[in-house]
């Protein structure tokens, strides 16, 4: 049976969640939300299936219906932990092929097969093979935000969150890291080794500039400037602290600033702002359009219909496993 959006049993049962995200959804919009959310709580019992949202799904998504979130380190560590039967990932593409990387024997969904990711469309396996033979011995890493058969050809994996810690890992002089140009240029700069890039950006990112901190510091005296690493590296090197969004989100909760700017995705301010209501989040971000195809509806659809089934070819999951397997040992 259908509930209607303004029945009041409805309102009374969403209305502890509502409390959580007041201070970032109007109460008008609540009761479009409210049936979706009521209905994904009741398929997650029904199909035994966990939420896994990254950082930047919008509010209602990430304080409403998801059960773990987190930056992409955190969600691949967390899908190779849980119980669960199913796992829905809101998030894009590349996530829910780790995740199904990771749990072969589940069933993984993702809400939408066109959340995709412009690193991820940067470069093919062929690219990847190419650079192998021509340096030769040279180890592989690949950024998680890379597809199944990219991961396949390389070494090993890393994310925003660890990308340090496993070149650093390699004790070599030279990595090929790919396919995110400014995070591999901001990681060779931390570590000293050399690096070899490839030419993808993300589209998001890749659009904050180092003007645009000045102007902020201008604007809002005293604001604390955080940047994700798949910023470009002059918008890095004038930031108080780069990260992951996981980064960022612990910085905020440990120095609690009184005035932040977060050089990402817009839901991330809004995620971070509703934890805490002292700090003061200037807001200018960049959506990403692969992230905001992932809706409440298209969630609660994936559940009842249990689509988009993410499956990954046979012949290349071992060896793509096997890349993500080493960077979460290390
Ligand atoms: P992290 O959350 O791992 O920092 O990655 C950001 C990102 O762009 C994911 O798409
Ligand atoms: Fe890809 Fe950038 Fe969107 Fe993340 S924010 S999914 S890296 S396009």
């Amino acid at each position: 049976m259908s509930v209607t959006v303004s029945s009041p049993d409805l309102m009374t049962r969403t209305a502890s969640l509502y409390d959580r995200v007041k201070s970032v959804i109007p109460s008008i919009e609540w009761p479009a939300f409210a049936e979706d959310i009521d209905a994904i709580l009741r398929l997650k019992r029904e199909r035994d299936a966990v939420i896994l949202a990254h950082n930047y799904q919008t509010p209602e998504i990430f304080h409403c219906v998801a059960d773990i979130v987190g930056d992409s380190l955190a969600l691949a560590r967390e899908a190779a932990k849980t119980d669960a039967a199913m796992i829905v990932l809101a998030g894009v593409h590349f996530m829910a092929e780790t995740a199904k990387l990771l749990n072969p024997e589940k069933r993984v969904l993702i809400p939408d097969l066109r959340a995709g990711c412009s690193l991820a469309e940067s470069i093919t396996a062929a690219d990847v093979r190419l650079l192998r033979e021509r340096y030769p011995g040279v180890p592989i890493v690949t950024y998680v935000n890379t597809s199944a058969v990219v991961k396949a050809e390389s070494d090993i994996c890393c994310t925003s969150g660890n990308a340090k810690k496993i070149v650093e890992s390699l004790g070599v002089p030279k990595v090929i890291m790919l396919p995110d140009e400014y995070l591999a240029q901001n990681i060779a700069r931390e570590t000293g080794v050399e690096i070899i890039t490839w030419a993808g950006h993300c589209e998001v990112h890749e659009r904050f500039s180092a003007k645009d901190v000045q102007q902020l510091r201008a604007g809002h005296p005293g604001v604390v400037v955080l940047a994700h690493p798949e910023c470009p590296p002059d918008v890095v090197a004038v930031a108080d602290f780069a990260g992951s969004t996981a980064a960022m989100i612990d910085y905020v909760a440990e120095r609690q600033p009184s005035r932040v700017v977060l050089m990402t995705e817009c839901s991330m301010s809004d995620n971070v702002a509703v934890q805490h209501p002292k700090v003061e989040f200037i807001r200018p971000c960049n959506l990403c359009p692969h992230m905001k195809r992932i809706s409440l509806s298209k969630i609660r659809r994936s559940l009842e219909t249990l689509t988009h089934e993410v499956t990954i070819d046979p012949a290349v999951a071992p060896p793509a496993r096997r890349a993500v397997e080493r960077m979460l040992a290390i």
